[in-house]
């Protein structure tokens, strides 16, 4: 299938922009800037300094952004023995939380939970992670997040063999759970979220690319949608 095709077949665009790399001291403008942009959602990194080296926000922060919005709250749990904290993480208000492969040996169970407590279920591996790691939980799950960077840290460059893993994973999300979400997460900025958009991907987590010193939140999130509307085009 060529990546035309691929875009007729695809769910529709959902940008969301990731909390880390906004200026926490004014994170209620942060996520007002953000609605006003019109972004689908936002991404809220939970780093442990264990999973990954970094230690960012537990469920306190989540409930903080819940108070400040109503769109979507994507919660990227990189932490170890994530199952701990799953009924935590809910009932803060999250709409999705995202759960990596290599931090639990019970990511069926985990997602069970999920599912019980009427939360999306979402599934990720780390850039060196193969996807058949997922292949017997993805039918019961909404999501599947490609990780384009390493986990840890918000600014890094994004992996150029990710584009094909992105294929790939599109391929298995239509074999097995066409309507499961594919989002990607790391390193896309408006020069190539596009090739993302052409790969299958229909949702894109945005940290550094919308919260910047170069470019209001509102310019940036137009150039985005602009790069978007062109692979569309
Ligand atoms: C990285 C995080 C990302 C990060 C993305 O570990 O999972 O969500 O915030 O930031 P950028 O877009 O700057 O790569
Ligand atoms: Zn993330």
């Amino acid at each position: 299938m060529g990546s035309g095709e691929r875009i007729l077949l695809a769910k529709p665009a959902q940008l969301g922009a990731s909390i880390l790399s906004a200026d926490l001291l004014n994170l209620g403008e942060e996520i007002k800037r953000g609605e006003a942009a019109g972004v689908d959602f936002f991404h809220l990194d939970i780093m442990d300094g264990m999973f990954v080296p970094n230690i960012t926000f537990g469920p306190l922060m989540v409930e903080t952004v819940r108070r400040a919005t109503d769109l979507p709250l994507d919660v990227h749990l990189m932490i170890e023995a994530p199952e701990r904290y799953l009924d935590a993480f809910i009932d803060a208000g999250a709409t999705t939380l995202t759960l990596h492969t290599e931090t639990t040996g019970h990511l069926h169970g985990a997602l069970q939970l999920l599912k019980r407590r009427g939360v999306r279920a979402g599934l990720t591996v780390n850039p060196a992670t193969p996807l058949v790691m997922l292949e017997d939980v993805l039918p019961i799950a909404d999501q599947l997040l490609i990780m384009s960077v390493n986990p840890g840290f918000g600014g890094q460059t994004f992996i150029p063999g990710s584009f094909e893993k992105i294929e790939r994973a599109y391929m298995m999300i239509e074999r097995l759970n066409p309507k499961c979400n594919l989002e990607v997460d790391g390193g896309i900025k408006a020069s190539n979220i596009g090739r993302v958009r052409a790969a299958g991907a229909d949702m894109f987590v945005v940290g550094s690319g919308i919260f910047n010193s170069n470019a209001s939140v509102d310019d940036s999130v137009v150039l985005l949608r602009d790069a978007l509307a062109i692979a569309e085009s």
